[in-house]
């Protein structure tokens, strides 16, 4: 299914840890069916009843964890399912979807700071997902200093096998994320996540006008 062929936008939000996301997605899908649009609100991982367990799996594995390659084929594996039976049925309908996390977060996480590479990923998503892309990113981004605050505050006891990784590799996530969002600025809106809830949500509508316009006229 290309852009053109589907008819609801597809817009995911992504970042590292903590960064906001999840308000901003709320205060997203308030202010689009504000303006007379129906939304579907998702997550990555998860979003059906089979990603969602696999979630499970993903975030509090049983044993000693999986490997890179295992855990790369489990988030890929639950998003097949995603797009398969909620993503492109909903935008098939002329819907909406807002989804907290999408590809660009196993890009980021297992591709760049997991070490298994771009390349591999894109791979697996072409696979499971057909190379679904939203039809806009927007990437929150906070500061070093913010980030390191927000990683210590965690103090070791992040409640998930993903979030309790090192700074180190914390680090290198949103390095990663920033070199994808310079890689493809059609596909990517840089959103600044300093600020209160409601500055950020401004900014977000503000990186989001030509698809509202876009959608205003019709086209979507
Ligand atoms: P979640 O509690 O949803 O984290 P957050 O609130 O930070 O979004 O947990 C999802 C975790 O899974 C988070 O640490 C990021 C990680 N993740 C990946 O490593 N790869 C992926 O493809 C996705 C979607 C998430």
């Amino acid at each position: 299914m290309s852009a053109a062929e589907r008819t609801g936008c597809f817009i995911a939000l992504e970042g590292g840890e903590g960064v906001g996301k999840s308000t901003q997605v709320c205060l997203l899908a308030e202010a689009l069916t504000a303006r007379g649009k129906q939304v579907v609100v998702s997550r990555e991982p998860g979003g059906t009843p089979g990603a969602e367990a696999i979630r499970e799996l993903l975030l509090h594995p049983p044993g000693k964890g999986w490997t890179a390659e295992a855990e790369a084929l489990l988030f890929a594996a639950a998003r097949a399912d995603h797009v398969a039976r909620l993503i492109r049925p909903t935008l098939e309908k002329g819907i909406w979807v807002v989804c907290d996390r999408f590809v660009d977060s196993s890009r980021a996480y297992q591709g760049g700071a997991g070490g298994l590479g771009d390349p591999a990923i894109r791979a697996l998503h072409d696979f499971g997902s057909d190379g679904l892309r939203p039809d806009c990113t927007i990437l929150l981004e906070v500061d070093e200093a913010r980030l390191a605050e927000r990683l210590s505050a965690r103090d070791g006891s992040a409640s998930d096998a993903i979030g309790g990784r090192s700074a180190d590799y914390h680090r290198a996530v949103a390095q990663s994320f920033r070199r994808l969002a310079g890689a493809d600025p059609q596909g990517f809106r840089i959103v600044d996540g300093m600020g209160t809830p409601f500055e950020v949500h401004e900014r977000i509508l503000e990186a989001l006008e030509p698809w509202l316009a876009a959608a205003n006229g019709g086209l979507k």
